[in-house]
């Protein structure tokens, strides 16, 4: 434990991360595949000779700029801000663990935002058939990146051969690879569709906006069978314990699970209805409706795959309140307190009994769980324990039947004193003064 915890409360549990998250997968996507129906587009253009859609990509362009660079960007180094802050330790492990992955990210990453800043300006000037190049240029480099980032995200969930070698590689290459590529491919050629049809929408010619309105349809379409095939595939990839953790264990992964379910085909089907002739007042709010739904279909996907780690943060390497496995025994014998270079009380005493409970529960569970918050809230779930002592036994078995969280780690003290923390402690205690009342208010009755 060499970093200090940010202790968010209410926005504790991962809320910050999901936020920004999911946000950023999305746009990030969407920049991927963007390139590859510009180009695509503009192509079909020349050759039909057609103003209209010629204009159109123009247009399409300078959103796709905005919104894939400008916000895509800003996105992008809040991840960076977000998961540096939240999980300093698994960030480091990323960044050691992948140095020349990330390097090599860095240089794709100049190369789209160089060829999308040319691709733009020169939109209608340079030469066609270089303007064509240009655009292609920016779409190897981005799908390159989608290349370098998935090895890395993969790795988080699937280490495989890497825990024994500790190479670059099989990190790099780890099961859910393939199977992860064609599964994003094809959800950011997906995205083309969907956020074709926001552009699209706003177009006054009636029969363009057709035209495009079923190109956008046929995008969304055909990449989908990518997706959906990438999707199962990438499932089956998955090893078992993690498996289970999915289909079975975890109960937040079952909710998720479900919406994953629901929001796919419902993706698919508002889609096709973009391809039927409709009023414009329809369109322009539908689309927008649409890329709602795919945030959702999304940020369920990535729920699910987060979900699906735990407890860890990097699989068999690290648990997610950033202690390493391999630290687990060493940290057993000497207490968890005195392993944790920032917390601020290094051994449990029965004056700070409760101050040691809370750092406990700041470094040991507050990555998971929120206190009063919208993500995985501690207070409910702890309502029935209403004595330290059944605290303290449910803290001794943690991880063993609910093994989508780590075992307590720590001396009996230190166990004791968060069980107290737990069951006493003034944020979690607003809850017990309500029960006390209303077993106040019951008890006349008895
Ligand atoms: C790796 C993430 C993770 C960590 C770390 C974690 N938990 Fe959990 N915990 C969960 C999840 C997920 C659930 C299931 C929540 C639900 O029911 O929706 C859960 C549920 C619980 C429950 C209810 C279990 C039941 O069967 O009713 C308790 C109590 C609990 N956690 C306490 C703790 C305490 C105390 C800590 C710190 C020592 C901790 N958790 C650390 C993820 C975690």
């Amino acid at each position: 434990m060499n970093y200090p915890v940010w202790d968010l409360t209410t926005y504790g549990g991962g809320f910050l991360i999901a936020l920004v998250a999911v946000v950023h997968v999305l746009v990030s996507h969407f920049a991927v595949g963007g390139g590859l129906f510009l180009i695509t587009l503009e192509k079909k253009a020349y050759k039909d000779e057609d103003a209209g859609l010629l204009d159109y990509v123009k247009k399409h362009s300078k959103f796709f700029l905005l919104v894939s660079m400008v916000f895509g960007g800003l996105t992008g180094v809040g991840i960076w801000w977000t998961i540096a802050l939240l999980n300093p330790a698994a960030t480091s492990s990323l960044i050691h663990t992948f140095v020349f992955g990330w390097a090599a990210e860095w240089v794709f990453f100049v190369g789209e935002i160089v060829a999308l800043f040319i691709y733009f300006y020169t939109f209608g000037k340079m030469d066609r058939n270089n303007h064509i190049i240009v655009g292609w240029i920016y779409f190897i480099c981005a799908w390159m990146s989608l290349f370098l980032i998935n090895g890395i995200i993969g790795y988080m969930l699937t280490p495989g051969a890497w825990i024994e070698t500790h190479s670059f590689w099989s990190g790099f290459f780890n099961p859910t690879f393939w199977p992860s590529l064609v599964f994003r491919t094809g959800i950011s050629l997906t995205l083309c569709g969907v956020f074709g049809f926001v552009t699209a929408a706003f177009l006054k010619d009636d029969n363009l906006r057709q035209k495009i309105m079923r190109t956008c349809a046929v995008w969304v379409a055909i990449p989908f069978a990518l997706m959906v095939g990438g999707g199962w595939w990438y499932f089956l990839a998955i090893p078992e314990p993690a498996k289970t953790i999915i289909l079975e264990k975890s109960p937040e992964v079952t909710n998720y699970l479900q919406l994953l379910t629901w929001a796919m085909p419902i993706l698919f089907i508002a889609s096709m209805i973009m391809a039927i002739r409709l009023p414009q007042s329809f369109q322009k709010v539908f689309c927008f409706v649409i890329v709602g739904i795919a945030l959702i279909y999304f940020g369920a996907f990535e729920f699910i795959r987060e979900g699906g780690r735990r407890p860890f943060i990097i699989y068999d390497h690290m648990y997610s309140n950033q202690v390493y496995v391999k630290d687990v025994p060493e940290i057993q014998k000497a207490g968890f307190l005195t392993s944790s270079k920032w917390a601020r009380h290094k051994e449990v005493t029965d004056e700070n009994l409760m101050d040691a409970g809370r750092d406990l529960f700041k470094f040991q569970c507050s990555a998971c769980h929120s206190v009063n918050g919208p993500l995985n809230d501690i207070v409910p779930i702890v309502q029935k324990f209403d004595t330290v002592f059944g605290m303290d036994s449910m803290l001794n078995g943690l991880g063993k039947i609910n093994n989508y969280m780590p075992h307590f780690m720590g001396t009996r003290e230190e166990r004791w004193a968060l069980a107290n923390y737990i069951v006493h402690g003034p944020d979690i205690r607003v809850v017990q003064e309500i029960t006390q009342q209303e077993t106040a208010q019951k008890k006349p009755a008895h």
